[in-house]
């Protein structure tokens, strides 16, 4: 089977180079000539640990080709993979257009039959839509099956969870087309769940929408443990330590953030709504996370006082480490919070560059952390990158004008920081 990539996004590339990893010969296509040109010499558009050298790796060898050319793309494959963006709209739904543009793509130039796998996250009901966009754009009637295969991998980890997935959700009602994608994966170790089209899209927004759910609880638990003077780490370990509640996804902080749980939120709120069955609880969860960079906000200016004229070193903007990604991160409303408030603000991230807009508003990046500590009034740890936990504390607190630590991650060592004399608070923290 010859394998085409539609979108050589974020989830595109890397399908791309864990097909070409199982020993497929694969293929992106992408409308973005640029992005094309840049794939072709090994270049990445967005920045993911490892998955450059193993681009390279498959340029190399020739099992990963890319394409500009939507038409001899469809011809020359025979599996063709939608990996598009589906964007927020203003309203919270998904953006479909880029699934409609590439499934009409697929429908005017197909010239024989196609198995079309849908990975990008798409409401439940869009798979009849797409083969609707694909049947109404053919010449003539061509078999072509379409079948639901979402992905779960997260930024930082993309290869490996790729790689090495939990499970693998195939939805279709054709069992030949269903076992045709089970074969591409083979060569991976993981049970495989067959279910129809609608219960695999819907299992890739529950799945994001619970653990979610699952941060939200945690985050509104963790202000009543400021309050009862309690740690949330604690009851966090004494919770996840039950197997029905299990351990992960329970760090207290400033909120989630990134392309997928607050868009996939919204969107099957959005669905569910449409279907006349609103999700109160998801309601909770979203406004839960709106929230809680304002919390932390306020309890920074409950110790700071008036912030006018204070100096903030930010310490990290990425929506979590490993990642340059920007989208729903905490950090950029709690920035945008602290320069409203006359703040002065330094910034600095291991790799993602502070937004244009941000940067006209006073804010500042520096190159290292210790250029944004520099006469700081006080640290506010949005990103938990490792850099900032194995900081020499010490030294820092000499560079500060003030030491106080706010840690919107919980990610330092609170004991260590207090007993070096830091005024320490964290997201329920004693
Ligand atoms: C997520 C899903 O995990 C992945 O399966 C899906 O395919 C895409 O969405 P991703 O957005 O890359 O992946 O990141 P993830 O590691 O899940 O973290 C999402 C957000 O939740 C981050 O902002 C992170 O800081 C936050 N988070 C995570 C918490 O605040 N607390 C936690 O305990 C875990």
């Amino acid at each position: 089977m010859k394998i085409l990539i539609m979108g050589t996004g974020y989830l595109g590339t890397t399908t791309a180079v864990a097909f070409a990893e199982l020993g497929w010969m694969v293929s992106g296509f992408d409308p973005d000539t640029d992005k094309i040109e840049a794939l072709r010499q090994g270049r990445l558009p967005f920045y993911e640990p490892g998955l450059e050298e193993l681009l390279r790796k498959h340029l190399q060898s020739e099992s990963i080709t890319f394409y500009s050319d939507p038409r001899t793309a469809v011809q020359d494959h025979d599996v063709l993979f939608l990996c598009v963006g589906t964007p927020p709209k203003a309203d919270g739904s998904a953006d479909l257009q880029f699934i409609q543009a590439a499934s009409e793509q697929i429908g005017s130039c197909m010239n024989e039959p196609k198995l079309v796998v849908v990975k990008s996250t798409v409401p439940p009901g869009t798979q009849a839509k797409i083969a609707r966009w694909i049947a109404n754009a053919q010449r003539a009637p061509i078999r072509f099956d379409v079948v639901s295969n979402p992905e779960f991998l997260r930024e930082g980890t993309a290869l490996q969870d790729s790689l090495h997935p939990d499970r693998i959700i195939i939805g279709s009602d054709d069992e030949e087309a269903a076992d045709r994608v089970r074969r591409l994966y083979e060569r991976m170790d993981c049970p495989i769940v067959l279910t129809t089209p609608t219960t695999a899209e819907l299992i890739k927004y529950a799945a994001n929408s619970f653990l979610a759910t699952k941060i939200s609880f945690m985050n509104e638990l963790a202000r009543l443990c400021d309050a009862l003077d309690v740690s949330a780490a604690d009851v966090a370990r004494g919770i996840g330590l039950d197997p029905r509640i299990g351990a992960s996804f329970l760090r207290a902080g400033i909120g989630y953030g990134g392309s997928c749980f607050p868009k996939d939120v919204n969107a099957l709120m959005f669905t569910a709504e449409q279907y006349g069955v609103p999700l109160s609880l998801l309601r909770q969860v979203e406004q839960i996370n709106r929230s809680q960079p304002a919390y932390f906000l306020n309890r920074m200016k409950s110790r700071l006082g008036n912030m006018r004229g204070r100096r903030i070193a930010v310490l990290g903007i990425a929506f979590k480490p490993g990642t340059d990604d920007l989208r729903e991160a905490p950090a950029l409303a709690i920035i945008d919070a602290l320069l409203e408030r006359g703040a002065s603000v330094r910034v600095h991230d291991p790799v993602a560059r502070l937004p244009v807009g941000l940067e006209a508003r006073g804010a500042v990046q520096r190159e290292s952390p210790e250029g944004a500590l520099g006469g700081a009034d006080a640290a506010l740890l949005c990103t938990e990158w490792p850099v900032y936990a194995s900081a020499d504390w010490l030294r820092i607190k000499g560079l500060m004008r003030e030491a106080i630590v706010f840690d919107g991650r919980n990610a330092l060592d609170a004991r260590r920081l207090k007993a070096l004399g830091f005024d320490y608070h964290g997201v329920g923290v004693r």
